[in-house]
């Protein structure tokens, strides 16, 4: 087994996130590289320090363009706002380092576009942290939808709602800036596009409103002066996919109550599937044209038998949770760089999600129908 150096920039939610997940991986997964946590940079000195001592890198800095240069570290792991992600990315890739960016994974299309092309020109392997779709459930809903076991798939109804944006005096923050990819259908709207892509396939379409529902945040903490909102707390799409058939995304941080309603019913004319983030053990199916009498949504229920939930844990029933998903896209992410599959999703497919994005809000916007070009 070769050690691989990992920096991490970010020390927030997502920064410990990663950080678990490369310190898990190897101990979980049987690839052939270590990872080594080198380096993790904050702005914040003291939370750098205390990420150090934490999650056991060996140095913390300030300065991310210090990680960037490291040549112990071939994995850059970037956990920061939305709005830093582009030069952070492109900066990594010209030193020629693997990167595994946060999602979503630009403010627009547009930087999108060039972190992918930067990325492909480099031939660089890169991640996007997409975690939910790596649910081992959720590649077999995707398996049974390709295999047409579903039969034609006729409807998608997806969801991402949460409700910790309800609160009108929780503070401005970077998730509410328009020009840094804030909002709810970018923030979790990209977790729920992307998800309907990987089950359902591309979007060609798409018609949405997006709503403020709460019109204006205290700048800061505490603070008594306030600052109107320009970006959207619910988003809600209708959208054509290309194999067909028409379904709804909802995009909602305001939703009260609901803490991680990540989920979709799928109708086909052989079946139905039925899933929440809530309960990410669980799968319901419905398999058309059995005995009316005890027809009905079976639990399927998460075990060894879905890969890679075996690796985790030999028993069924023991349940995986957050972190165990992040685990698996570390694990996907360093089997790429080992020369594997590349299960992505990547720097393009993020790019393809981006534009569902940037097509809802333009489809808002002008109160029409918008292709996802
Ligand atoms: N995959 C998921 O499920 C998921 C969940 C939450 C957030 N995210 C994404 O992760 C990213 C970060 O979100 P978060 O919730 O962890 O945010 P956060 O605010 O908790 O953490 C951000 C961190 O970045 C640091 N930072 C800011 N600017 C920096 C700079 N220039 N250099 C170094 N460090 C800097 C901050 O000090 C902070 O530690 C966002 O892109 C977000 O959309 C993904």
């Amino acid at each position: 087994m070769g050690d691989i150096g990992v920096g991490v920039i970010g020390t927030g939610f997502m920064g410990k996130a990663h950080a678990m997940a490369y310190r898990a991986a190897a101990g979980i997964f049987p690839g052939n590289l270590k990872p080594v946590l080198q380096t993790v940079a904050d702005v914040d000195e003291a939370a750098a320090d205390a990420a150090a001592r934490q999650y056991g890198f060996r140095r913390a800095v300030t300065d991310w363009r210090a990680l960037v240069a490291d040549p112990a570290i071939a994995i850059v792991a970037i956990t920061t706002p939305n709005m830093f992600h582009r030069e952070m990315a492109l900066a990594a890739i010209a030193a020629g380092k693997h990167v595994h960016c946060e999602k979503p994974l630009a403010p627009s299309v547009a930087e999108a576009h060039e972190m992918m092309e930067a990325a492909e020109a480099a031939n660089v392997v890169t991640q996007v942290g997409y975690n939910y779709i790596k649910n081992p459930l959720l590649s077999l809903a995707r398996e049974m939808i390709a295999s047409g076991e579903l039969g034609e798939i006729t409807s998608f109804r997806g969801i991402h709602a949460e409700d910790f944006m309800c609160d009108p005096e929780v503070p401005y923050s970077w998730r509410l800036d328009p020009q840094g990819g804030g909002g709810a259908i970018a923030d979790i709207g990209s977790h729920i596009i992307g998800l309907a892509r990987f089950l359902i396939g591309p979007i060609t379409e798409v018609n949405a409103d997006l709503a403020t529902v709460v019109k204006s945040r205290p700048v800061g903490p505490g603070a008594a002066e306030r600052r109107l909102i320009e970006v959207d707390d619910i988003a809600r799409l209708t959208v054509r996919f290309a194999r067909g058939c028409g379904g709804t995304i909802e995009a909602n941080w305001a939703a009260t109550g609901r803490k991680m309603q990540l989920g979709f019913e799928i109708s086909g004319t052989k079946g139905g599937l039925v899933f929440t983030q809530e309960r990410l053990n669980e799968l319901s199916y419905y398999k058309a044209g059995e005995d009316p009498r005890e027809n009905g949504f079976r639990r399927i229920e998460a075990g060894p038998q879905h890969p890679p939930y075996r690796n985790f844990c030999v028993a069924p029933g023991h349940q995986l949770g957050f972190n165990d998903l992040k685990t698996i896209e570390v694990a996907d992410f360093l089997s790429a760089i080992e020369g594997g599959v590349r299960r992505g999703p990547d720097f393009r497919e993020a790019w393809e999600i981006q534009k569902v994005v940037d097509s809802a809000i333009a489809s808002s916007k002008s109160r029409a129908w918008k292709e996802v070009a």
